[in-house]
């Protein structure tokens, strides 16, 4: 078995109504309620460079795309799915791992954000640099949040004036990541000089 990641181009416009059942069927499991996508809408995810697929040759495997929030200050990844007979084998780490790349070469000043649920889904972002946060830190495009409504637990989001929910918002922030970067590797630097220092002091 061969499984390739990649962005989605013209050519897996033949998979849009596989993908959208996979996830549509996937939410009716869990019992989320969201409501189903368009065709269209994943068609226009695929034909504007937005989205992620996985095959294994000529079959589909997994999907999902990106979006742009509040003026491009925030990008989200959504409609994660990998078809059950695939899952378990480091997939979906593939596809959030493209979609980041992804995300962060499209819009590299956005904020990358997700709502999850899933363990599977927050060990991902976890590995990719993303903390937990509250609501208040993701974005206020109402467009968004306009999303949840169709969920079944939308009642909690109304009753906590859209500050909580049953999802976790995890959230990688270029800027903070940079900075604790920075911040590590000056640590690094100290170190390494005290280190050499002690070294010499002791003729090592
Ligand atoms: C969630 C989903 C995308 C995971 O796909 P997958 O290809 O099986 O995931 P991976 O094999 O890449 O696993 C990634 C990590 O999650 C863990 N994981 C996978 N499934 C898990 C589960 N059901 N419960 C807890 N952890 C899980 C893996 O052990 C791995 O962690 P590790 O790196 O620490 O070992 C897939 O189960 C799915 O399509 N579910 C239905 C749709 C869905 O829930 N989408 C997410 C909406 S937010």
């Amino acid at each position: 078995m061969k499984i390739d990641v990649m962005v989605a181009s013209e050519e897996h416009l033949r998979f849009v109504t596989q993908i959208n059942d996979s996830i549509d069927e996937a939410a009716k499991q869990r019992g989320t309620g969201i409501a189903r996508r368009t065709d269209e809408y994943i068609a226009d995810k695929i034909n504007s460079g937005k989205a992620i697929i996985a095959v294994n040759r000529d079959e589909f495997v997994g999907f999902c795309y990106i979006e742009s929030w509040g003026h491009d200050e925030f990008v989200a990844n959504s409609g994660l799915i990998v078809r059950p007979q695939y899952r378990g084998m480091g997939v979906a780490k593939r596809i959030k791992q493209a979609a980041f790349e992804l995300s962060r070469k499209r819009f590299p000043n956005a904020k990358l954000f997700g709502l999850t649920t899933g363990e599977a889904v927050m060990r991902i972002n976890t590995e990719l640099g993303y903390e937990p946060v509250t609501f208040a830190k993701l974005t206020d495009d109402e467009a968004f949040w306009a999303g949840c409504q169709s969920c079944v637990n939308y009642d909690v989001l109304q009753r906590t004036n859209m500050t909580k929910c049953l999802c976790t918002g995890m959230i990688y922030d270029p800027e903070k990541v940079a900075q604790k970067r920075a911040a590590e590797m000056a640590t690094q630097k100290t170190t390494k000089k005290s280190g050499s220092w002690l070294s010499r002091l002791l003729g090592r």
